[in-house]
């Protein structure tokens, strides 16, 4: 699809209110940077920056993402959160199950890998990389929607939603859905932070999976048991239960 009607798709098929607030770019370096620099400049809250192509698309812990043009989705949402920031590390869990969610609705069950990824049959299909600034949050949705081929030497299997459901899928339709769900999700991230838990918990692809991750310089190895009320991952180690704030990415052992 090119520039043209990726960006008439999605005027089209978006209510008037998600248009006015989508901001297209034919390529850039990293949506998230794009996004940056417009909150910089007062952008409102829930302003998209969306794209075809990034010369520089990245991921957590400074990798690399690449976003096939006319396949993939990224792009980057900025978020003016009433909460206070303390709060807002809580904002990757809520993306991570926005996106699951708004997934459903093309037939596709996922889960959540914390603290942000989501996957398929045991193969991640969506990377968030979310990034606070002065007032503002910019959380970068990279979504393998059309993709057909990947890299060599991924770090984890990856999938994607045609693949998963055998057809090819409206990327608007997937956008819109997963800016609806957001909206839901991120009002959450205070009192009624719960409700994201369970709801989160709900489509937690770790839970009872032994798994091993790096803590800082850290290797640890533990089962996992869930969240913390404050959305920390609890695993059993041997050294007993431990919540985790940050982690590397969690290897499932065995998998
Ligand atoms: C990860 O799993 O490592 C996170 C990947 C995040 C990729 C998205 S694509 C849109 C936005 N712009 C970027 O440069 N990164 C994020």
């Amino acid at each position: 699809m090119n520039e043209d009607e990726w960006n008439g798709a999605v005027i089209e098929s978006l209510s008037e209110e998600w248009a006015e607030k989508i901001i297209f770019l034919p390529e850039c370096g990293s949506t998230n940077d794009e996004a940056q620099k417009l909150a910089l400049k007062g952008a409102a809250d829930f302003s998209v920056v969306l794209t075809e192509t990034q010369t520089s698309g990245r991921g957590r812990r400074g990798q690399p993402w690449t976003c096939p043009p006319g396949e993939g989705m990224a792009c980057s949402v900025i978020l003016r959160p009433d909460d206070p920031p303390a709060l807002w590390s809580r904002i990757a869990l809520a993306t991570g199950l926005a996106v699951s969610e708004a997934l459903d609705s093309f037939g596709c069950s996922s889960g959540v890998k914390w603290p942000n990824d989501v996957w398929i049959n045991e193969q991640k299909v969506c990377g968030i990389l979310v990034e606070a600034g002065d007032g503002f949050v910019v959380v970068g949705i990279g979504l393998n929607v059309n993709v057909t081929c990947f890299p060599e030497g991924l770090a984890f299997p990856a999938t994607s939603l045609a693949l998963e459901v055998g057809t090819p899928v409206s990327r608007e339709d997937v956008l819109v859905a997963c800016l609806n769900r957001l909206r839901v999700r991120v009002a959450q991230i205070g009192s009624s932070f719960p409700e994201l838990l369970e709801a989160w918990e709900m489509r937690c692809v770790l839970r009872g999976k032994e798994v091993s991750l790096m803590e800082g310089d850290k290797l640890k190895r533990g089962t996992v048991l869930g969240l913390s009320p404050g959305g920390e991952l609890i695993l059993a180690t041997s050294s007993g239960r431990e919540s985790l704030l940050q982690a590397s990415e969690i290897r499932v052992i065995g998998e």
